[in-house]
Formats: structure tokens, sequence, C-alpha cells
């Protein structure tokens, strides 16, 4: 049994949004995904993605994306991202009940994967604008947008605690943390989504949505006070999903 992530599969077979040009990696990026997640997960493993599924505005326009996922081999646990737009913050519950047995939207519960919580959110960052001087240097920023930002964080930390707090309400004492948005932005060294994860002693923060060269080292990873943090985009990884547990 083995756990395994990826995030942004930016799927739109219904929305008939093609990702080539974002380069070479993105050419038949379904394709890759179909290849590599059937090579690497067995039906008995889960396989967590870190949300920006679909192309799709609304759930009818998300079902042959949908559909694709569920094909894939194992367990399949979905996180939102920012461009599900089908997924209705208030909306999970309907969504597991609609999906029952074939997918979970994870959000305000978790998911067990042996003696493990899996807990989450679509989580949050300010991403700018930034400004720089013409050597590339830092000199400042939105900081209207910094500002509504913090009020996205906190929303998102309520509904990450809400996990947290109902996985050790069922007695789980061991955490994995998924997050869509990096836990930090190029400004940050700690986030309140770093202190979370150190508070209830996640082993590891599995976040995504970064995509190209440039944005790969946007936030933590590797080893960051005793926690693993893991950037599981899939154009980062190839398409190859990122095992977090043996
Ligand atoms: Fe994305
Ligand atoms: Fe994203």
């Amino acid at each position: 049994m083995a756990l395994y992530a990826m995030g942004d599969l930016h799927l739109g077979f219904q929305a008939g949004k093609s990702m080539d040009m974002f380069g070479r990696v993105w050419k038949h990026h379904e394709r890759k995904i179909k290849k590599y997640v059937t090579q690497m997960v067995k039906p008995e493993d889960t396989l967590v993605l870190t949300g920006d599924h679909s192309w799709g505005r609304k759930l009818p326009e998300c079902q042959e994306d949908l559909a694709f996922i569920e094909t894939l081999p194992g367990r399949k646990i979905l996180l939102r991202g920012n461009h599900d737009m089908f997924w209705d913050a208030k909306k999970t519950q309907r969504l597991n009940g609609e999906f029952s047995g074939r997918l979970f939207f994870l959000q305000n519960n978790f998911a067990i994967y042996e003696d493990y919580a899996l807990v989450g959110t679509k989580g949050f960052t300010f991403e700018g604008p930034f400004y720089l001087d013409r050597w590339g240097n830092l000199t400042g920023w939105d900081e209207k947008k910094e500002q509504q930002a913090h009020k996205l964080v906190r929303r998102e930390m309520n509904r990450l605690r809400d996990s947290f707090e109902q996985a050790k309400a069922a007695g789980f004492l061991k955490f994995i943390m998924f997050l869509h948005y990096p836990p930090t932005n190029i400004l940050e060294k700690t986030s309140p989504f770093t202190e979370i994860a150190e508070e209830y002693g996640a082993e590891a923060v599995v976040y995504s949505h970064c995509h190209g060269e440039r944005r790969y080292g946007d936030s933590i990873r590797g080893t960051y006070h005793g926690v693993r943090y893991m950037l599981v985009s899939g154009d980062y990884l190839e398409f190859r999903p990122a095992l977090v547990l043996p």
C-alpha cells in the first residue's frame, strides 16, 4: 500500500482547452497522466490530487474530466484548486454524496491512510503583483491586494484547522497535510500554514499550483523545522505521481 500525490492536472476534455502552449511537458499531458499513474499506482494505493483538476466552470462541464480521474487506479482524493469553479466551497458534502465510492473531496473533513489522517484545504498565498527594479530586485508589492490575501488566508486556516480538529477528535496522532497553494510565498519564510503544520506535528506538507521552472522555487521544498515539504505540480513531476508514504 502506498500514498501518492500529484496536482494540477488541468484537464479540458469538455472545455476543449489545450495546455500545449505552456511548453513541451504539457503536450498530450493527459496521455502522460494516464500512462504514469497506471504504471505506478496500484488498485490498493491512494492518490491525492491537489487541485486544478478541470477547466470546466460548472459540474456538468467537468463530467468527462472527473470520469477520466475515476478511471485512474487507486483511491482518488481531490483537493480544491483555484481553478476548480465546479466545486462550490459549501457543496463539498453534496459532491461526496454524488461521487460516493468513486472520488473523495477533501475539505472540512479528513481521509484515513493507515494510521495517518490526511487533512487539507485549498490554502492561499499572496502572489503579487510584486514590483521589481531593472535589475530584478524586489522593491515593493500591491499592498491592497496583500491585505485582501490576509482575509483569504484566515478563511482557509479555519477550514484547515477544522480538518485537523476532526481528525484529532477521531483519535489520529499522525498527519499528512495537503494544500493547493504553496504554504509560503516569495516574501515569506514561514506562514500560518507552516505554523499549523508544526503545531499539529504534520509529517509532510504537500502542495502544487506552481507552474514552470521560474515558479518551482517559490516556496519550501525539502525539510524545514522537521516538516517535509513536497511540491507536486503535475508539470514539475512531468506527470509522474510523487510517493508521499510507502
Ligand atoms: Fe494550476
Ligand atoms: Fe492553481
